[in-house]
């Protein structure tokens, strides 16, 4: 297959010209070398950015699991297509071949018809990280029905919005799941969330940890005995191409969720392009990307990029402290995993701890390490290439979005030379600009703004569920005939990129524009500091200052807080000015978290604040109790 694979940084650029002189071409040439359809386009693109109507493929007629299964079966059928690794590691792993994986598929997809799931139905799936939750997704696309996962950490109240939402007619889920040593019983959680659900008719239970779960007359049927029935013969749905592929809720952000929309062909051919690049898999390789396939990640890095390329992915329930934290280096090592995908969350939590878990492991199998979710501080990005990657394997450092479908910017490995802190090139393809206050283009590089695409990519979300107005407003209106990401970003003096985090992040103190994220990297170098997060506060004169919430390491904590709020303060003086210095500091010992693990800084605007009136849903929160922790201590 080519993908247009590129080899060198040449290319790179030669590729990338193409592709924004002659997108129409660029983007035919990639779906027709490397896809199976049953019909061609009409046309590649067609848009009108300003309504924010996009389409692509149109036209043509295609089945993605299809081409994520079906097509490699003749040369791949053995291949390992799914490495399930669970939660306990005496448990033995899983290899799924790609045969075995078509079997599943079908039986599944033909137990959902025998259920009455046609095409365009939405299907809900709460599912713990177990190899069901990959097949009911591909399950729902092999017929043309929209799977929408939600994520197996939301509570009921969460769950039951994204059902209603969408009014799905089905909920598949499980008796319960494992995380580390804890059990959930998700199938509960079902049940009080269907008690507000009036859409939905049936729910299939899949079993995992055996708990007894009272089952509904009617409505609820065990999973298993209706596959074990099912015929492993099911004909695939042929799909148009802007035909609904999945719904995806956002996280974390105010108001209602936002239900994303993903459509077939398009989605398709920039997941599979973007994995192949990105990750720059070989045949054999394994690979393995720690997100949940409940988040976007998942589904584009876990599923449908790696299978569009008959590779091998790991599905992994567990959690990288669990039994202890050598867990994703001891995993790396037993499926000698050759990418390497995580968050840098995850790799701050796991900096924290001793050196000794991740040195005991040589991870020689790693070729490409890589980051994704928020923007990765230069301490974590060192500690990740130093002792992950043995500064060897190149750190791609990936921007995107839910709503963007596939990775945006990013070094390519083995072509792009990488940058601590930088998501450097855009992909073939992707168009970013930065934008000014006055909503003009800022031309030239070493320049900061906010982050705007200005041409259609394959897999940018079509619309909101149910809201297309509410899609218009919120990425096609700020800078009317752009798409607007809703983050900052600088262009470095080579034109590489660097995400500088949500632009609600920046902070205009005396007429300076300030990103959180480097006074937040400036302060996490103190030998004390753990973890801290900025926000601005309204001061008379400056306009804005600066609070600072700070968790300390475990030395930090005997030590006079005065004196560390001093030494925290030069620390940033030292690396970005005094203008950067924080005004007030307070000591948390934790931060609200959404469960992707992003810092919910709304609420830490509104403590620095002093406005202790409606926080907004805080459900959906990790830890919750911090909230009120936060609240009395607040300066
Ligand atoms: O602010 C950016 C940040 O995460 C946001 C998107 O979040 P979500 O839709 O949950 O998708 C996360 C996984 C794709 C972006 O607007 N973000 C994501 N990746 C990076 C990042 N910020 C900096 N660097 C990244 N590599």
């Amino acid at each position: 297959m080519s993908y247009y694979k590129i080899k060198n940084l040449e290319q790179y650029f030669k590729h990338y010209k193409k592709s924004i002189r002659e997108p129409q071409k660029f983007w035919g040439r990639v779906a027709s070398e490397n896809f199976v359809w049953y019909q061609q386009w009409e046309k590649v693109v067609e848009y009108d950015m300003a309504d924010a109507r996009v389409e692509w493929f149109k036209g043509a007629k295609v089945n993605i699991v299809k081409n994520c299964i079906d097509r490699h079966l003749a040369k791949r059928g053995d291949k390992t297509a799914i490495i399930f690794e669970p939660n306990n590691p005496d448990e033995p792993a899983l290899h799924i071949s790609y045969n075995e994986l078509h079997e599943r598929v079908c039986k599944m997809a033909n137990v959902l018809r025998d259920q009455g799931i046609k095409k365009g139905d939405r299907v809900c799936i709460y599912l713990p990280m177990i190899p069901e939750l990959a097949v009911s997704v591909l399950a729902c696309a092999r017929i043309g029905a929209v799977h929408s996962v939600v994520f197996a950490g939301f509570s009921s109240s969460a769950l039951a919005s994204r059902i209603n939402d969408c009014e799905c007619k089905m909920v598949i889920t499980s008796d319960g799941s494992y995380r580390g040593n804890k059990t959930v019983d998700l199938k509960g959680i079902v049940d009080e969330a269907l008690q507000q659900c009036p859409t939905v008719t049936t729910v299939l239970v899949a079993k995992r940890t055996n708990e007894a779960v009272p089952m509904q007359d009617g409505r609820d049927q065990w999973l298993q005995p209706l596959l074990d029935k099912a015929s492993t013969n099911n004909v695939a749905e042929i799909m148009d191409a802007e035909d609904p592929l999945f719904i995806l809720y956002t996280s974390g952000s105010t108001g209602k969720p936002k239900g994303m929309l993903h459509t077939t062909a398009g989605y398709m051919v920039y997941t599979a392009y973007t994995f192949k690049n990105i990750f720059n898999y070989q045949d054999n390789d394994v690979f393995w990307c720690t997100a949940d396939i409940g988040w976007i990640t998942g589904h584009s890095y876990i599923v449908y990029g790696p299978l569009l390329n008959g590779a091998t992915t790991v599905i992994f329930e567990g959690v990288p402290s669990y039994p202890n934290f050598s867990r994703f280096w001891e995993v790396i090592e037993k499926h000698n995993v050759n990418q390497f995908y995580t968050a840098p969350t995850a790799i701050r939590a796991l900096a924290k701890e001793s050196l000794e878990y991740v040195q005991k492991y040589p991870l020689s199998s790693l070729k490409v390490i890589g980051s994704v979710g928020e923007p990765i501080n230069e301490e974590a990005w060192h500690w990740y290439n130093d002792h992950v990657g043995g500064k060897r394997c190149p750190l791609v450092d990936t921007w995107w979005q839910t709503e963007t479908g596939g990775i945006m910017i990013s070094p390519l490995p083995f072509v792009t030379p990488t940058k601590p802190t930088y998501a450097t090139l855009p992909l073939p393809g992707i168009q970013p600009v930065l934008m000014d206050e006055k909503r003009n283009e800022i031309e030239g590089n070493q320049v900061v703004g906010s982050l705007c695409i200005k041409y259609p990519w394959p897999s940018m979300a079509r619309t909101i569920w149910g809201d297309h107005q509410r899609f218009k407003d919120t990425y096609f209106s700020t800078f009317p005939g752009k798409y607007f990401t809703g983050d900052g970003a600088l262009r470095d003096e080579v034109g590489y990129y660097r995400i500088t985090g949500r632009v609600d992040d920046v902070i205009i103190v005396s007429g300076h524009n300030l990103g959180t994220a480097p006074i937040e990297d400036a302060i996490n170098e103190h030998p004390a500091v753990a973890e801290s997060a900025i926000v601005g506060f309204p001061h008379d004169i400056k306009g804005n200052a600066l609070y600072g919430y700070i968790i300390l390491k475990d030395i930090g904590e005997g030590r006079d807080r005065n004196n560390l709020s001093k030494e925290i303060n030069q620390l940033i003086a030292d690396q970005i000015g005094p203008i950067a210095k924080l005004d007030k500091i307070q000591f948390v010992s934790g931060l609200p978290k959404t469960r992707s693990g992003k810092i919910m800084r709304r609420i830490l605007r509104k403590v620095a604040e002093g406005d202790f009136s409606n926080f907004g849903d805080i459900s959906t929160l990790l830890n919750p109790e911090i909230v009120e922790e936060i609240k009395n201590g607040r300066l």
